[in-house]
């Protein structure tokens, strides 16, 4: 597909778009490395059992893996956000303790059989002391393997965000399995891409826009997740007299590409407007949720090695592919050190916050 123009000037623009798109989709990969609060250029070690934050905190990462990953810089957004950035220096908050230290709490993960949401439930299991429900659309595929993750803790339940009734369904079936009915965090970390290949998307013109492509992208990249909000929020409200509970979150893994100002390239019109959408959705629902006790922020997670990425990885700057486990630390300690001022905002993985 890509070469189908190739010799013609049009072609050799759009494989530079496509390049392009590639790089930028993905994050705009710069060889600087990302200072966080180092001063030097010395490797961020993922200490699992400080968080990665230099913070000391019962309940960050506990596992004794450490990686010598050094992410870029964080590009620079066009435009102004209207959210301020997270500080990922501060300590975690009273909420964040509260959550992570809860044997009762419960938190729920899409796409949790691989990419960004298996890396998830594996890091929840160790930040916190919670139950955690890892929905995928294959269950029976999904091996619980306590090397991994506790089992115990960790329950498989099917969701297909193309199937309304098992977003329905699953409220009651969190209550029957797990006894409780409460939510303590919903990750929102599903979604799809295309490969441009085998695929409708990424399109990167209007001709290519295919109509069974579009609804398919809304669907799972925006309109499941805000039904998943919506069947669950009842779950996640904090009782009105008890105000030491901690608040609940919803996290929507989002992406750079869906802010509208920083589109200085178009292309990948279904991924984008379908995170653009996800941005708007986010922000709305942090509006009403606020009043229950529940904080809601979109998190673009930079261009991580999975199956989403990988058709475009070979444009992506060597050594500049984010693990997934230095992913999901980032976004666990945006949600850790989040405050009221940032529910409804689109972050980084870095906290910087983006502009919708
Ligand atoms: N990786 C990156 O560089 C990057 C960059 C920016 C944003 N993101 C965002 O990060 C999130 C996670 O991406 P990833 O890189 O981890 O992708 P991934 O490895 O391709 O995983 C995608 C997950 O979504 C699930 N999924 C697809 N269709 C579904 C459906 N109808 N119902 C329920 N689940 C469905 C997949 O399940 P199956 O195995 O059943 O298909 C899989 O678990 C996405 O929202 C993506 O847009 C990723």
């Amino acid at each position: 597909m890509l070469m189908r123009k190739s010799g013609t000037l049009a072609g050799v623009m759009e494989l530079t778009l496509f390049l392009r798109m590639a790089r930028t989709g993905f994050g705009m990969m710069t060889a600087l490395p990302y200072h966080r609060r180092l001063m030097t250029n010395a490797p961020i070690a993922i200490n699992h059992n400080s968080g990665g934050s230099g913070l000391t905190s019962s309940f960050r990462l506990q596992s004794s893996t450490t990686s010598s990953f050094v992410p870029p810089d964080p590009p620079a957004s066009k435009g102004t956000s209207v959210f301020s950035d997270v500080d990922l220096n501060m300590a975690p908050t009273a909420d964040a303790e509260g959550r992570n230290g809860d044997e009762d709490a419960v938190f729920v993960v899409t796409g949790a059989n691989r990419g960004i949401g298996f890396e998830m439930v594996k890091a929840l299991a160790c930040r916190t002391k919670g139950r955690i429900v890892a929905c995928c659309r294959k269950p029976a595929e999904f091996s619980l393997d306590d090397s991994l993750f506790p089992s115990s803790r960790v329950t498989v339940m099917e969701l297909d965000l193309e199937r309304q009734e098992t977003i329905d369904s699953l409220k009651d079936r969190i209550e029957e399995e797990l006894g409780t009915d409460r939510v303590d965090g919903l990750f929102n970390v599903a979604g799809i891409l295309g490969d441009g290949k085998t695929t409708p998307g990424p399109e990167r013109s209007l001709a290519m826009l295919n109509r069974s492509w579009i609804d398919k992208t809304m669907a799972i990249n925006v309109i499941g997740p805000v039904m998943l909000v919506q069947a669950l929020a009842p779950m996640m409200k904090r009782s009105r007299k008890d105000t030491s509970t901690p608040r609940s979150i919803v996290v929507n893994v989002s992406a750079r590409v869906g802010s509208i100002s920083d589109n200085g390239l178009g292309g990948w019109y279904s991924y984008r407007f379908s995170k653009s959408a996800l941005n708007q959705a986010t922000r709305t629902m942090a509006h009403e949720l606020k009043r229950q006790g529940t904080y809601a922020i979109a998190v673009h997670p930079g261009t991580t090695e999975t199956d989403l990425s990988r058709p475009f990885h070979s444009n992506v700057k060597k050594g500049s592919l984010f693990p997934p486990e230095f992913t999901v630390k980032q976004i666990l300690d945006i949600i850790d050190c989040m405050n009221a001022t940032h529910t409804g905002g689109l972050y980084d993985w870095s906290g910087k916050a983006i502009p919708f």
